[in-house]
Order: C-alpha cells, then sequence, then structure tokens
C-alpha cells in the first residue's frame, strides 16, 4: 500500500501537537507496513510566507521534527516539494480540469478570506497544487486531519476530471486517512490548534515556553470543588498523553469536583514533557548536523522522481503533449 503526506512549513513556531497528534504519529506509524511518502511543503508555504531565509529554516525545522519523531528513511521517503519542481506542472494540467466553482467552495480559502487574509491566486489555487502533490505518485490512501478531507475529496475530483476527459485512466482516486481517535487538537484559545490563529503548543519548544502555554489554555471560572465539564479544552489536551482506562478515572474523579484546573494544567506539563523528552533530544543532536538532513532530502527527492515519472509521463501522454527526452 502506498502512502503519501504532506506537512506545510509555514510559521515561526515549529511543529504543535495538532501536527503531530493529527499528522506526524500516524505517517511514522506507518512506515514500516507500507510505502511511505512524505514531503515538507514549501511550495504552498508561499501563500502564507515571504521571507526567504524563514522558509529554509522552516524546511530544515520540520525534517529535523519528522526524524526525531522517529521517521526513518530508510524505510520512508521525505522529500522538499520544491526539489521535485515537475509537480508544478501537473498542477498547471489539474488546473485546466478543474471549475472555477470547486475552488470557491473550498473552506479553507474561504475561512483565510473570512480571517481578513489578503487572497491571491496561490491561496486560491492551493487545492489544485495540493491536488498534484499527491495524484503524482498515486497513492493509496493519504493521511490527513479532518480538515484536509474536503481538499482530498477535490483532489479526487480532479483526478476524475482529468481521467474523463482524456479518457485514459491516468489517476487512481486516492483516499483520505484521518485519526479517528484524535479528530481535531484544540488551541490554547479553544479553537482548532493551529499556526494561523497563534494558539500553539510546539512540540520542541523551550521547557519555559511550553510551560508558559500550557497555563495560558483558557478556562472557566468554575471554582475548584465543583464539577467539572470534561470537554474542556485543558481535559481534551490532557487526553492526549493518557491512557483510555486512565482518562475514564480522571474525568469521573473531575466530574466529582474537588479537582482544579491548575492541577490538570500541571499534570498535563509534567506529562507533555515526559513524552516529547526522548524525541526532543534525539532533535537536538540531528540540529548539530544539518549535511545529514540534507543528505536525506536529496536522496528522498531522488526516489520521488522515480515513482512519479511514470504517473507523468502517462498524463502528458494522455493530454497529447510533447515527450521531453
Ligand atoms: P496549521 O493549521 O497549524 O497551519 P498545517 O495546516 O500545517 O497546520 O497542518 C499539518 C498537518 O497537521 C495536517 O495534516 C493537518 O490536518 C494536521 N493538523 C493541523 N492542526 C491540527 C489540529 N489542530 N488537529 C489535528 N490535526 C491537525
Ligand atoms: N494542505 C495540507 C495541510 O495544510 C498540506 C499538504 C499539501 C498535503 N499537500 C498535501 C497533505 C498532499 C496531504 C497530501 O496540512
Amino acid at each position: 500500500m502506498r502512502i503519501l503526506s504532506g506537512i506545510q512549513s509555514s510559521g515561526e513556531t515549529g511543529c504543535h501537537l495538532g501536527n503531530y497528534f493529527g499528522a506526524i504519529r500516524q505517517h511514522v506509524a506507518h512506515q514500516s507496513e507500507h510505502e511511505g511518502i512524505f514531503f515538507i511543503a514549501d511550495y504552498h508555504s508561499m501563500t502564507t510566507v515571504r521571507d526567504a531565509a524563514l522558509r529554509r529554516r522552516m524546511v530544515l525545522d520540520v525534517a529535523l521534527d519528522y526524524l526525531a519523531c522517529g521517521l526513518d528513511p530508510a524505510q520512508a521517503i521525505l522529500y522538499r516539494q520544491s526539489d521535485l519542481a515537475e509537480t508544478c506542472e501537473l498542477a498547471w494540467m489539474l488546473s485546466t480540469v478543474t471549475p472555477m466553482g470547486l475552488l470557491q467552495r473550498a473552506h479553507s480559502y474561504k475561512d483565510k478570506v473570512a480571517q481578513g487574509v489578503q487572497a491571491d491566486h496561490g491561496l486560491f489555487a492551493y487545492p489544485v497544487l495540493m491536488a498534484a502533490d499527491i495524484l503524482q505518485f498515486n497513492p493509496d490512501l493519504v493521511p490527513v486531519g479532518q480538515d484536509q478531507k474536503q481538499h482530498l475529496e477535490m483532489a479526487r475530483d480532479m483526478a476524475q476530471r482529468f481521467n474523463h476527459v482524456y479518457e485514459r485512466e491516468v489517476f487512481a482516486l486516492p483516499e483520505p486517512l484521518i485519526p479517528k481517535d484524535v479528530a481535531v487538537v484544540p488551541g490554547l484559545d479553544g479553537r482548532k490548534m493551529s499556526k494561523t490563529y497563534e494558539n500553539t503548543i510546539g512540540m520542541f519548544w523551550p521547557a519555559k515556553r511550553v510551560k508558559k502555554a500550557v497555563m495560558a489554555v483558557v478556562t472557566d471560572s468554575t471554582p475548584v470543588e465543583d464539577p467539572k465539564d470534561t470537554d474542556a479544552t485543558v481535559f481534551q489536551l490532557w487526553s492526549l498523553f493518557a491512557s483510555p482506562a486512565e482518562r475514564e478515572s480522571y474525568f469521573a474523579e473531575a466530574r466529582k469536583g474537588g479537582l482544579g484546573y491548575g492541577h490538570v494544567k500541571q499534570d498535563l506539563l509534567a506529562r507533555l514533557m515526559d513524552y516529547f523528552g526522548p524525541m526532543r533530544e534525539r532533535r537536538e543532536e540531528l540540529a548539530k548536523r544539518p549535511d545529514d538532513v540534507e543528505d536525506v532530502l536529496s536522496q528522498g527527492v531522488a526516489r520521488a522522481r522515480e515513482l512519479m515519472r511514470p504517473i507523468l509521463s502517462a498524463a502528458r501522454d494522455a493530454s497529447g503533449l510533447g515527450r521531453p527526452a
């Protein structure tokens, strides 16, 4: 089974708990049984980040995060999106079979516009580039968070249209793989944790900064002795680091009253630091050897190119484009 996913390298804050529990953890878990292809979406980051040095640093940071979290380059492929410029060619081809209405209905585009983001064509066409990222490998499964489901549906739509227009089954229809146990990780303010909302907790931030963020998780003013609503953000975050049995007894205690939010936060902080501790150490080691990380990416793109080349050729051939030597 071939599995593909991308992670966007935008923002200065590094990978956060949402990225880890919604994406990276699943990616790493699949690498031994499946053919994993993962890439760092630096082309995509151009829709939000305009700083070249920052973009370069972010790519390195995401690569370090993945490797620290256990991605094994001897098994899975890890590459930088912009090292495979052919993806942009495919994006063009797909854009010619993509109705404007399809893109206009994209939730993520509409949300960003509603948040006051100045939209440009790149942001509008983002789902087309994402479809190209996916379809170029004809993967079986695309593990993503719930928020990316619509983008996957759009990629399927584009695949179908291309196949239909050129009367050839060039592209397979990818299936999303959305984790059931963790749908959306909430951020400090209770909205979806996202770099865009500046409500994140970074996996590898310095301990002091993590502590500050955990203490800033919103809570209501329910007195310590009163029963607590276990749907509260702080409990949802705590649950990420607890077994189902621990959760059951802790939540029962919370519903009885007597458990203060301050305690929950302290315990959340301790669990979080414990959980990411070994990965943090590994990351510090890897960060001392950035050339090794570059090697991983360049070996990754060479393998990726081999896999996508026949599919891109089939798309060129089906649509009557030239055949490069
Ligand atoms: P951000 O929203 O911070 O910009 P990205 O869009 O780069 O995050 O997301 C990278 C991956 O992490 C995607 O697969 C996405 O679905 C997942 N993800 C991001 N935020 C969350 C979250 N709060 N809960 C679950 N998954 C998330
Ligand atoms: N849009 C995805 C996100 O924000 C990142 C992404 C880009 C992606 N291309 C992809 C994910 C292809 C899966 C497959 O998280």
